[in-house]
């Protein structure tokens, strides 16, 4: 099988795609003929060397995938070839074949596309359990998103609508802002021209309910600054760069929260209740509460500068690998 592989930490020119032999299922494994893969902010990062988590090299990125059963290992009931599955893999997605134990994988119904699956997992399950399970969104309630035009940004938008609130959508460009109100949001912040605390607080009619926040750096402080009494604002990642230092009587003042989000690292505390989450996303889609937009599909090696593309800020919406 093809598969794009990381041989040191450096630039993403430095990935290489390459022939490797098809995975062999063992105890309690499956695998799985990959028809997508989902790319993400993380994995560029991951591939430089510039992420918490830093994989033993050679390895295969790709950290999210749909496709369909091709073999099962002994012990494994649940599945069977030619079943239509996720997986949330960590690593090894951005090849023509993944295994992964049986336990982790969730079914995908017939209504939902593969590629579509596979570029729901990392964001809309971020934001699902962001928005169910770390805070909650009451309806009417308002929720700023930032980066409103990215993988988590159009996830927040999607969830949160879903959930019954109204959204300001914040991004740095028009097509950006366009494609967070094609997804439901109500209002937009153009953040590089426009002052994100006065106007989110202009929108909302005296100041958000929640922020949910994967951007950090200097929108961070007049985004908390933008919540109302009670506000929560959510920690979700810094893809700016700078993580944000913030002065703590922000979170006194208004009997405000900030709310921590790891989502990947309460996966492997809890792989059931993230199962759960999984399934109970699947069926938003599959019922039409969520609307998540068909996304961009790319060859496998274009997978670098897929990434490059994520790092550079110029990708609204998502991406998938197509071996
Ligand atoms: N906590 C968790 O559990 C969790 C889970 C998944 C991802 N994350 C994190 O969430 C963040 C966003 O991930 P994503 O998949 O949504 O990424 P993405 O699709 O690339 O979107 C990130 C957005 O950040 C904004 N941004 C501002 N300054 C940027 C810069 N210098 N470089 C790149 N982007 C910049 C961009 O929007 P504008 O151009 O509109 O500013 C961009 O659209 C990442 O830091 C990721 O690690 C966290």
């Amino acid at each position: 099988m093809h598969a794009v592989v990381c041989n040191e930490f450096g630039p993403l020119d430095t990935l290489v795609v390459e022939e490797r032999p098809a995975p062999v299922p063992g105890e309690g494994m499956v695998v799985i003929d990959v028809a997508a893969a989902g790319v993400n902010f993380v994995d560029g990062l991951i591939c430089q060397g510039r992420y918490q988590l830093k994989p033993t090299t050679p390895f295969v990125p790709g950290s999210e995938v749909a496709g369909t059963v091709s073999a099962v290992g002994p012990g494994v009931d649940a599945w069977s070839v030619g079943d239509r599955v996720l997986v949330f893999c960590g690593f090894g997605g951005f090849a023509g074949q993944v295994m992964a134990p049986a336990l982790s994988l969730v079914a995908v119904p017939d209504a939902i596309d593969l590629a579509q699956a596979a570029a729901l997992i990392q964001s809309y399950c971020t934001m699902l359990f962001t928005l169910t399970r770390r805070t909650s969104v009451a309806p009417d309630e308002w929720v700023l998103v930032l980066g409103a035009g990215g993988g988590i940004g159009l996830a927040a938008v999607d969830v949160a609508t879903a959930l019954g609130a109204r959204v300001i959508a914040a991004a740095s460009t028009p097509d950006k802002l366009e494609a967070a109100v094609a997804m439901g949001a109500a209002a937009t912040i153009a953040y590089e021209h426009e002052d994100l605390k006065t106007r989110a607080r202009e929108l909302s009619g005296g100041g958000v309910d929640v922020v949910v926040d994967p951007v950090g750096g200097r929108h961070a402080e007049p985004a908390l600054r933008a919540t109302r009494h009670l506000g929560r604002y959510c920690v979700i990642g810094f893809a700016s760069g700078p993580i944000p230092s913030i002065p703590i009587n922000q979170v006194l003042l208004n009997n405000r929260t900030l709310v921590g989000v790891d989502w990947g690292g309460w996966t492997f505390k809890d792989p059931l209740g993230n199962r759960a989450l999984i399934e109970e996303l699947m069926g938003m889609v599959a019922d039409g509460r969520l609307h998540p937009t068909a996304p961009a599909t790319r060859p496998l090696a274009e997978a670098a500068a897929v990434m490059e593309a994520l790092i550079d800020r110029s990708v609204a919406g998502k991406v998938v690998l197509v071996p």
